[in-house]
């Protein structure tokens, strides 16, 4: 596969409406050249939408769209180069593998010849060598996405975009999956905008993950700033798990600390703008280490729930008017409904909401 010069894209101010519901409220996002950035965020939020005007399906109400440095917000689908790949696959079932996949290049009037060598090394690419002569109901559903992947990818577009492309395969399947468009991502170098509801997905193949509610951008980042560094609540709670716990917020010599019921804690997370006083932590169960016993600091109370996942014991603990979330190797000590406990508190997986 050949390494085209990569282009960014650019969404400025763009504004999407249906008659008069706004789905998309002003988004302003550059997405860097060869990179991969995800949208995640809760149903009915805007995910698709910004894939379909990036993809020239739809066209934004208002606002601007680059792809590189040319503004396409008015350019139609075929003249954009962009290729995508939709959840529900959408491959042709009344055509062989090798004909799907080749289905682009036909259109482009590409010879027959260096159609069938670009086949080959495009279902080489994903895994489905071979396959050509099948029929799509001859395939699984798992090698269906491998088809559709290679479908989009032998186009070698500027722009790849794929819509929960895994949303219907096992987790084994996904995890590998996964894997393999990273892979290919990071060969090929192609831009690419990835859609899943899936926050392990996002978090461990994007570049940039872009978190959204309601149509608007609750915040952009690595996978890193946002699973550490949440800005709201919202952000937190839907990158993961997050304890949400009031604190005194206190600066010595330069040091951050916050005070969890008198339980002292130095922060390492961004504090930069905050004020001292009360504020929201998110602290992520990681961070949390039960221990038997009461305390008078901190974050103490009783086991209220209990549930073995095989790597590790869920636990809830109650907590004042909290319940306080943590997961704890299975080979330590172990907690029964009803034990009172307190929790040592780590910095890593502790930071300050600011929203
Ligand atoms: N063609 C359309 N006409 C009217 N409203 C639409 C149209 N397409 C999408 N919408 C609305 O726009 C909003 C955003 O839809 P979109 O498909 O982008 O959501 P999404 O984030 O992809 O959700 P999901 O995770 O469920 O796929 C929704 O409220 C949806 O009902
Ligand atoms: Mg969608």
């Amino acid at each position: 596969m050949t390494n085209k010069k990569s282009y960014g894209v650019s969404l400025r101010n763009v504004v999407k409406a249906y008659d008069d519901n706004i789905v998309l409220k002003g988004i302003d996002l550059e997405i860097a050249p060869g990179s991969l950035t995800t949208l995640l965020g809760p149903s009915g939020c805007g995910k698709t939408t910004i894939l379909r005007l990036i993809a020239g399906l739809e066209l934004p109400t208002s606002g601007q769209l680059f792809l590189g440095d040319e503004d396409v917000s008015t350019l139609s689908a075929s003249r954009r180069d962009v290729a995508m790949v939709f959840q529900s696959y959408a491959l042709f079932p009344h055509m062989t593998v090798g004909e799907n996949v080749g289905y682009g290049l036909k259109v482009q009037k590409v010879p027959a010849s260096e159609r069938k060598d670009r086949i080959a090394a495009a279902l080489d690419s994903v895994g489905m060598g071979g396959f050509q002569e099948r029929y799509i109901d001859q395939i699984s559903g798992g090698q269906q996405q491998r088809v559709a992947v290679a479908r989009a990818l032998i186009l070698e577009p500027h722009v790849m975009l794929f819509d929960e492309p895994l949303s219907n395969l096992d987790t084994k399947l996904r995890r590998q999956m996964r894997e393999d468009i990273r892979r290919l991502q990071q060969e090929t170098g192609i831009t690419s905008v990835y859609v899943t509801h899936d926050q392990n997905e996002a978090l461990s193949v994007s570049d940039a993950v872009l978190v959204m509610k309601a149509g608007e951008i609750s915040q952009l980042g690595t996978p890193e700033e946002l699973y550490l560094q949440p800005k709201s609540e919202f952000v937190a709670t839907f990158m993961g798990d997050a304890n949400i716990v009031d604190a005194d917020l206190s600066f010595k010599n330069k040091k951050a600390f916050a005070s969890i019921n008198g339980y002292k804690l130095e922060l390492i997370s961004d504090t930069r703008g905050q004020d001292a006083g009360p504020v929201r932590l998110a602290i992520r169960p990681e961070a949390l280490t039960m221990v038997k016993g009461e305390s008078k600091t901190g974050i103490c109370g009783v086991v209220t729930s209990r549930a073995y996942i095989g790597s590790g014991t869920e636990y809830v603990t109650r907590w004042k008017d909290a319940d306080i979330f943590t997961v704890m190797p299975t080979t330590g000590d172990q907690f029964k409904l009803g034990d009172m406990v307190h929790m040592e508190i780590s910095s890593i997986g502790v930071s300050v909401i600011m929203g």
